[in-house]
């Protein structure tokens, strides 16, 4: 798949999901306190690249599923990871003043208000999914659910989330941990976005297991160009606070191996995920958006 069919295929799963998330702010979301609305939705509706939601639909469909049953299980798991952008960049946490090209959620609503405002969309995206496979009735979505429930939790994402923050500044600083934390904070929520589309889609355990692989391999790729954009992307194009892990003592691919390290290590990650979906039929959307992911400048 050449990048102007990835970009054409990625483009509508987009819109899809936003315009979900929309009916969704005019709907579900109207019982909710107006204030916290609007900080909810600042972030959401910000824009961002919507990779999760994108990968989850597209896996589903590669797997002979309907994309429109993988919907709320994609709105919902962009809710979870707008909620972790929005606790990243509090002051407690990175301290960072811009997300998605605007002014970060607490700069603009104030840190209450933001802490309430990822506390909302973490309940939300719940509630969310949880009404879906409830209505669905399907043991695929209650797979779904349970997949994201875990790899956004407390061993999962937030666990990542808990060690960044513990080894910033560490005096030692290994690479095993490193690539605990990358695998944590960054690799499971795309791990729940693959797998959680191969759920709906009813995928067998071979595909799973070549899944699970290719989408922690992703992972570790992903958060490496995130590290190496963070010392030479255009802030303009990443539409977020850039510069500042060096500065905070961050462990990073590029702190610790510097950026041709960082550079290498983001190959060989790309490769080991492309080979780990070589045997699945029809996965050039999954290649292509490794492909992409290692030229990324945003
Ligand atoms: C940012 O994620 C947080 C990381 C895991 C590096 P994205 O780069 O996917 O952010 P958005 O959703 O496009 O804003
Ligand atoms: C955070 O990683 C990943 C999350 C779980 C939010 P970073 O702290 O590097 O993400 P950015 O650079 O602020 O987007
Ligand atoms: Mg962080
Ligand atoms: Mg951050
Ligand atoms: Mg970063």
């Amino acid at each position: 798949m050449d990048k102007f069919e990835y970009a054409e295929i990625s483009k509508k799963y987009r819109e899809l999901v936003e315009s979900e998330l929309d009916r969704i702010a005019s709907n579900e979301a109207a019982a909710i306190y107006p204030t916290l609305k609007d900080a909810m939705f600042y972030s959401l509706e910000a824009g961002g690249k919507r990779i999760r939601p994108c990968l989850m639909l597209a896996v589903c469909e590669m797997l002979g599923g309907r994309a429109e049953k993988a919907l709320p299980f994609a709105c919902a798991l962009e809710m979870i990871h707008t909620y972790s952008l929005i606790h990243d960049d509090l002051p407690c946490m990175d301290d960072d003043d811009m997300r998605r090209g605007r002014p970060s959620n607490h700069k603009v609503f104030g840190e209450a208000m933001a802490v309430l405002a990822g506390d909302g969309l973490l309940s939300f995206a719940f509630e969310h999914m949880l009404s879906a496979a409830l209505e669905s009735g399907e043991k695929g979505a209650l797979l779904a659910a349970c997949e994201i429930a875990k790899r956004a939790g407390a061993a999962g994402m937030v666990t990542g989330q808990a060690a960044d923050i513990e080894y910033e500044g560490a005096a030692v600083q290994t690479e095993d941990m490193l690539h605990f934390i990358h695998i944590h904070k960054t690799a499971d929520m795309l791990s729940a976005a693959v797998l959680a589309g191969a759920h709906i889609a009813g995928a067998d355990e071979k595909t799973l297991a070549s899944l699970t692989l290719y989408s922690e391999k992703m992972g570790l790729l992903f958060q490496i160009t995130d590290d190496i954009l963070d010392y030479k992307g255009d802030p303009a194009l990443m539409g977020k606070t850039l510069g500042k892990d060096m500065e905070q003592g961050k462990l990073t691919y590029a702190s610790l191996l510097g950026l041709e390290g960082a550079e290498l290590a983001a190959k060989q990650a790309a490769e080991e995920a492309l080979a780990a979906i070589s045997e699945i039929p029809g996965s050039g959307y999954l290649a292509a958006t490794i492909e992409n992911m290692l030229v990324r400048s945003n």
